[in-house]
């Protein structure tokens, strides 16, 4: 995310090969399967300043597991236009933030 971000944002140089290893490997993480990491019960309601994750993460199951599916569908279209050129890459990492975004706003709570 950090080099894809870079090269979006015009502080790093644009690599074609770069871009495009670095949107796989993303897609390849967001597609893990992650839930035995999110045991109910591990909210910060339960375990203080040790998570940023919000209880309403299970309270509104399947609300959280629908922004997951919004950030791989985002990452789809990252992964078919991020080595064809930078305003492709532009384009799709637009989506591929907001999706972070959108699930960070509703289930992780502020740094405190
Ligand atoms: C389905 C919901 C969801 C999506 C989508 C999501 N995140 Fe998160 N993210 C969380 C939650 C919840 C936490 C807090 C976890 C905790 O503190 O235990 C978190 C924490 C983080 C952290 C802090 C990790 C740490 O060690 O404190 C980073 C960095 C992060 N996310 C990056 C991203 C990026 C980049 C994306 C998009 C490519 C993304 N996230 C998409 C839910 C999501």
């Amino acid at each position: 995310m950090g080099q894809l971000g870079g090269m979006a944002k015009g502080k790093m140089p644009y690599e074609a090969k770069k871009a495009q290893g670095a949107a796989t490997s993303l897609q390849a993480t967001a597609n893990l399967n992650t839930m035995g990491m999110w045991l109910p019960g591990s909210g910060n309601d339960k375990l203080g300043t040790k998570t940023r994750a919000k209880p309403e993460i299970w309270s509104t199951y399947p609300a959280v597991a629908e922004k997951s599916k919004a950030l791989k569908m985002a990452l789809v279209d990252l992964v078919k236009v991020a080595g064809t050129d930078l305003k492709g890459l532009q384009g799709a990492m637009g989506a591929v933030g907001k999706s972070c975004g959108s699930c960070h706003k509703a289930f992780r709570a502020k740094k405190q």
